[in-house]
């Protein structure tokens, strides 16, 4: 018998997280020994995933489940959830780093119209007219809560899981197209407390991350970290500040953005699984290299997906990584010192 592969994937509960699941369901063969670890912040929300992905594959006998509680604004948390799965998994094939989010406090009405009339296309890929709060800090921590949650916390759990990764763990990181409209990098802010747009400038300082440790991980842990993005998918990141009006508003308009050419607008979160998913199971880092390309999941006009890759990393980039990283390092070190008198290691 094959033997059993293990894919943990953060924030399983909704959106592109559960698209990830249902798409590695798809794609690994029945014959194959598969456990999906899925994370969530509440044990409702878990379980109840569980139990739809188990109605979603009814057939599998060699499917298993398994969970673990994960709060990423808060460092214990991630410790405690590396410590676990650590204690209970010798090898771990898959890391989907998914779950993420944004402090938004709603939408500028006028903006958008304007951003709209002016260029629906770009309107609906790079919008400039969510608001987002500034300032926020993480409630335990006291850190930057949207670079905590989206950054920090992957960063922090990816160093405590590098021995069940090693030889062959894949790495995937989830950035977005809105990176392209970050702010220059602030090396004074890496926690981008000051940031008037932290979800989007978290996604760059993502991306800066991954052009600072994949050359190095894949060649001295033999991990390899792939960064993909999911396109744009109709998902519960912003829900809350869309009424049904608005949501069909925005939907039509991704249509519309798709037939003006816009690879992006894949809709669904089971298509913007598929650049994620595809880095998992049929990239080979010989021909589809880790270190300086997205894999962005992508359609054309009639819906085709696709898997479309640009180059990340500019001169000014390389440069910023480097220095992103070793704040990085330093306020890593900070709070594991910190956390070793709470006993996690
Ligand atoms: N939707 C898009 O078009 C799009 C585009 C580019 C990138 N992305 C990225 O795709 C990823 C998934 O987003 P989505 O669109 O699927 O949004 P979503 O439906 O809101 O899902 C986000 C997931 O992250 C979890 N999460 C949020 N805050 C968390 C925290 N503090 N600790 C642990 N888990 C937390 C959520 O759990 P709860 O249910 O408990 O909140 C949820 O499972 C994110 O990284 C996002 O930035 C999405």
């Amino acid at each position: 018998m094959a033997t059993r592969r293990v894919a943990l994937i953060t924030g399983a509960n909704g959106g592109l997280g559960f698209g990830i699941a249902c798409r590695l369901l798809d794609s690994i063969p029945t014959s194959v020994p598969l456990t999906i670890v899925l994370t969530a912040r509440y044990l409702r929300k878990v379980m109840d995933t569980i139990s739809k992905l188990r109605k979603y594959a009814p057939n599998r006998d060699l499917l298993s489940f398994d969970y673990v509680l994960l709060d990423l604004g808060s460092v214990t948390s991630v410790l405690e959830i590396a410590h676990q799965l650590k204690s209970r998994y010798t090898h771990i094939d898959y890391v989907f780093l998914n779950a993420g989010a944004g402090d938004f406090t709603g939408v500028d009405w006028t903006a958008a119209v304007v951003e709209v009339l002016s260029g629906p296309k770009d309107a609906v890929t790079h919008p400039r007219f969510k608001r987002e709060r500034v300032g926020r800090l993480s409630s335990g921590d006291a850190i930057g809560w949207v670079f905590q949650v989206n950054v920090l916390a992957n960063y922090i759990l990816l160093r405590q899981l590098v021995d069940i990764l090693r030889k062959g763990g894949r790495v995937i990181l989830i950035s977005s197209v809105e990176a392209e409209i970050a702010n220059p990098f602030n090396k004074d802010d890496i926690q981008l407390i000051h940031s008037n747009q932290p979800y989007v400038d978290s996604k760059k300082e993502l991306e800066l991350l991954h052009t600072a440790i994949s050359k190095k991980w894949q060649a001295e842990y033999g991990i390899d970290i792939y960064l993909t993005h999911p396109g744009i998918c109709h998902t519960s990141i912003f829900a809350e500040y869309l009424n049904w009006f608005t949501t069909f508003g925005m939907l039509l308009l991704f249509y519309i953005a798709r037939w003006l050419g816009s690879p992006w607008h894949v809709v669904s979160s089971y298509n913007g699984a598929l650049a994620p998913v595809w880095a998992a199971l049929k990239a080979i880092p010989e021909e589809n290299k880790v270190w300086n390309v997205s894999y962005g999941s992508a359609c054309d006009w009639k819906g085709t997906t696709y898997v479309k890759n640009d180059t990340l990393a500019n001169d000014q980039d390389q440069k910023d990584a480097i220095i992103f990283l070793y704040e990085l390092d330093s306020l890593t070190k900070t709070l594991l010192e910190r956390s070793n008198q709470l006993e996690f290691e």
